[in-house]
Order: structure tokens, then C-alpha cells, then sequence
């Protein structure tokens, strides 16, 4: 047993195929890196001690937010045979949790990763693949693997459920603006808005996912041949399909509105939705910086600015 050991994980951006990614569309996906996880695992004494966002205190006392959390770490101990006593674990995250960044899955990641170390294990990529799921699930409840396969595999991803991993060559002179609404994202309940609307209106619903699969398909050739404005386009034309699905709000169509009106090639939610961030799309690093500032003007609570390739 290590005195301190620290795992590591970062954020992820959905470029497009959010929801549609569930029914088994494609999606693309790319790692975040101005957002990260990091868990600090040390040795103490008694129960263990969470220490994050949601808890600070007893893990025996840790709030329902922290379910999947608390059992992936319950699980992974028990597999080591050892008990939930003498030691602390402290999660520091700049990947605001509940806004579509894929935080739950990367501070499950970081745990994982944190324990294994703390506990001299080897961890194989398939196994914090299937720790994190197990905490996706918990906290997602019918999760399609995109963010916790991001979080493993940290490269931009064309993912399709249950289907290997496709890494994707993603190398754009572009900039993608992120820009928080401030309002937390609830994917479960916007992924059971989805079924809902596909139970009740199957015909129109199914051809909502098919078409966001077929801009998405779109997309991915249009990174290929370096096709920006056409990428915006489509972008755009997935947030209204998802705006159709129910799955945006008055928030996120304020902010896509505010970077279409000022230039954006394109624009769209990004993530489980109705609340949480939207991204747009910016051929220059002015551009992006003049759109974010805009944004914030419009009411966004923070940005980012994330360089698509080169300078
Ligand atoms: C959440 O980051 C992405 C969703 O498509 C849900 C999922 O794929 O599990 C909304």
C-alpha cells in the first residue's frame, strides 16, 4: 500500500451525435483538456473520508448525488479484499460536475485510477472501462459508453455503441467556444425525455435519430476535408433537431443564437442537454475570443476556448 497515490482524468466535448449515440448512431467525441479530474488517495485512520464537491465526511455518509461514485469505490475495494478503513480520498475537479463535460465519468476514472495505484494493482485499460461503466450506469442510468470511453481512451473518438473503439484523426484550423449556461445538465432524466418522445411519437422520433446520425456521419467527412463552414452548418442543423427532441431549453437556444448572430460558424448543445453547455464553432482564434466574450455579455457563466488543431 502506497502513502499517497494520485489518478488523473479529463473532461470531454461532444461535437456532435449526443442522444442519437444512445439508439446506435454514431457520435464524435473529443477529449477536454482545459477540464480536469485529479483524487488524491492518502493513508488515515477509521472510516474512509470523502473529500469533494458533493461531501465532505464519512463515505458511509456521502449523498445520493455520489451513489456511483461511492459503489464503483465500494466494488473496487472489495475486489482487493481489503475494507473501506484507513484511508482518505479528496477529488479536485475543474470539470463543472452536471454540465454535459463528462464529469461524473472522469471522476470515476480518476478514482479508479487513484485506488489501483494506492493498492499496488495493475489496471488494465478493459477494467477501469468496466469500473466506470458501473458508475455510469448508476448515475446515467442507460449510458452508450461515449463519455467513459473518452475519459479511458483521452483521443477524439467516432464512437458507436458497443461497437470498438475508432479513434479519428482530428486535426482542424478551428475553434471550438464552450460556453456554460450556469444551469446543471440532468442526462438521465434528459435521455428519458428522449425514450419518452420516441414511445409516444415513434415515427417522428426515429427519424429525429436517424437524421442526427446521418449530420453526424456528414461531419466526420467534413473533418476530413477540412469543410468549416459546412461543419458549422451541420452542427447547427443537430441543435435544432435535438431543440425538436426536447432536449434543449430557452438557455442553451439564447446562447446558440447569441454566436450565430455574432459570427460562429455554427453552433449547438453539447452533452445530455436541457441545461448544462453549448459549443460553437470559430475559424479564428479572434473570432473565438470575440464570440466568448459575447457570450458572456448573453449570460453564459464561464467559457472556454479550445484550439481544434493548429495555430
Ligand atoms: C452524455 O454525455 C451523452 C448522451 O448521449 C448520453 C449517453 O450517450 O450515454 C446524452
Amino acid at each position: 500500500m502506497e502513502n499517497t497515490a494520485i489518478g488523473t482524468a479529463i473532461g470531454k466535448i461532444i461535437l456532435i451525435g449526443e442522444h442519437s449515440v444512445v439508439y446506435g448512431q454514431p457520435a464524435i467525441a473529443i477529449p477536454f483538456t482545459k477540464t480536469s479530474v485529479k483524487t488524491i488517495i492518502s493513508s488515515g485512520n477509521g472510516p474512509v473520508k470523502l473529500d469533494c464537491f458533493y461531501h465532505k465526511g464519512s463515505i458511509f455518509t456521502a449523498p445520493k448525488e455520489l451513489l456511483g461514485l461511492t459503489t464503483v469505490i465500494k466494488e473496487v475495494i472489495n475486489s482487493f479484499n481489503e475494507k473501506l478503513e484507513d484511508f482518505n480520498i479528496k477529488i479536485e475537479s475543474s470539470i463543472p460536475p452536471e454540465r454535459g463535460m463528462g464529469s461524473s465519468a472522469a471522476v470515476a476514472a480518476a478514482t479508479v485510477r487513484a485506488l489501483f495505484k494506492f493498492f499496488n494493482q495493475e489496471l488494465k485499460k478493459e477494467e477501469l472501462i468496466k469500473w466506470t461503466n458501473i458508475s455510469e450506469k448508476i448515475v446515467h442510468g442507460n449510458p452508450s459508453g461515449i463519455d467513459t470511453a473518452l475519459v479511458v481512451d483521452e483521443r477524439p473518438l467516432y464512437f458507436i455503441k458497443d461497437k470498438p473503439l475508432i479513434p479519428f484523426i482530428f486535426r482542424l484550423k478551428a475553434y471550438l467556444i464552450v460556453a456554460d449556461t450556469g444551469k446543471p445538465s440532468k442526462t438521465q432524466k434528459a435521455v428519458a425525455n428522449v425514450r419518452d418522445f420516441i414511445n409516444t411519437r415513434p415515427r417522428e422520433g426515429k427519424e429525429i435519430i436517424n437524421n442526427l446520425g446521418l449530420l453526424t456521419k456528414e461531419a466526420r467527412s467534413l473533418i476530413v476535408k477540412e469543410g468549416l463552414e459546412k461543419l458549422g452548418q451541420v452542427m447547427t442543423k443537430a441543435h435544432k433537431l435535438l431543440d425538436q427532441l426536447g432536449i434543449s431549453n430557452r438557455d442553451l437556444n439564447n446562447l446558440v443564437s447569441t454566436a450565430l448572430d455574432n459570427q460562429a460558424l455554427g453552433a449547438k448543445l453539447t452533452g445530455g442537454g436541457q441545461g448544462g453547455c453549448m459549443i460553437a464553432l470559430a475559424s479564428t482564434k479572434d473570432q473565438a475570443m470575440g464570440l466568448a466574450n459575447k457570450l458572456m455579455e448573453s449570460g453564459a457563466k464561464n467559457t472556454w476556448i479550445y484550439n481544434m488543431g493548429v495555430d
